[in-house]
């Protein structure tokens, strides 16, 4: 059995595998429409969630499977004081595979040690967004044909973006990625991350402008400033408008520039841009629901 923690639990053909089955469902629905007849997904959501959640039960609804789950903490047992092994022992006996989200960094591995069916993380605290990153990884493939030789600029909350460390965490398994992090001084990435880049002779630039590395970009990955991770209002207000991407610094940027963002966007993107063919945001979303759908399937084994 196989849970997936980190994209890193795959390895890079076997995301292959998957991105070809995703594509094959987005061509291809009708093919797989009764897949997951009779299964049950639980979404076990600690922490607020509409895309994520949603996106899951979209997936196994269209293979024709049914849901289970909650969306917040306070409407399950954990406000008894219930521990996620025990919870998860009862979701085994209730479905055949779990997505589970928690503000805890770990809790989703925890849960996968004592689950009797395959769990999901559905992003663990300021950790690991795995599906995201399979979502990105797949929107980038299918949009450009390819997952290497780009520069990929990442702007906004790079301390506290779980979906950002886990995108990092994925591409640096391909060849010539260069990674141009944009950042306030207070929300630069991680220490940890950048140990790693050095380490495997990665190349990475860190700044505060984005208009000075726009030109350069291939790829700009915008995030949302993360309100739930600050220790105070302050620090979050200063901060949440740091940056806003509008059609004046998108008139700086490649003509075939890619611009993703995980949403929820709050101002960091402008509306206006919205209409520019280079935003790929809510293409992206669709794309979550194909890798979600081609996720399950291989985790229950029935691709
Ligand atoms: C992201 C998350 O939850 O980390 N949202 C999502 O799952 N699409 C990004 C965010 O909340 O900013």
């Amino acid at each position: 059995m196989r849970h997936l923690m980190s994209p890193l639990d795959f390895s890079t053909e076997e995301l292959d595998k998957l991105f070809d089955l995703a594509n094959d469902i987005e061509h291809n629905p009708e093919k797989y429409a009764h897949a997951c007849d009779g299964k049950i997904l639980a979404t076990c959501f600690y922490e607020p969630s509409t895309r994520t959640r949603l996106s899951f039960e979209s997936a196994m609804t269209r293979l024709g499977g049914r849901v289970i789950g909650f969306s917040d903490a306070a409407s399950s047992s954990a406000s008894k004081g219930e521990s996620v092994s025990d919870t998860i022992r009862i979701i085994s006996c209730y479905s055949d595979i779990c997505a589970m989200r928690h503000p805890k960094e770990g809790a989703p591995m925890v849960a996968a040690e004592k689950s009797w069916i395959p769990v999901i993380n559905a992003g663990d605290g300021g950790h690991q967004h795995p599906t995201q990153t399979l979502t990105d990884l797949l929107t980038i493939r299918s949009i450009r044909g390819k997952l290497d030789n780009f520069t990929i600029g990442l702007c906004g909350d790079l301390k506290f973006g779980r979906t950002v460390h886990s995108l990092i965490n994925a591409l640096v398994r391909y060849s010539n990625i260069r990674f141009i992090f944009i950042s306030p001084e207070e929300l630069k990435v991680p220490d940890y991350i950048t140990d790693m880049l050095r380490e495997k002779d990665i190349p990475y630039e860190e700044v505060i402008r984005l208009e000075d590395v726009m030109p350069h970009l291939d790829i700009l990955y915008m995030t949302r400033v993360q309100k739930e991770r600050f220790f105070n209002e302050e620090d979050y207000v200063r901060l949440k408008d740091f940056y806003i991407l509008n059609t004046v610094k998108m008139a700086l940027a490649k003509k075939d520039m890619l611009v993703l963002h995980p949403l929820p966007r709050v101002n960091e993107i402008s509306v206006e841009v919205d209409e520019d063919p280079r935003a790929a945001y809510f293409r992206q979303a669709q794309y979550g629901v194909y890798v979600r759908m081609a996720l399950i399937l291989t985790l229950l084994e029935l691709a």
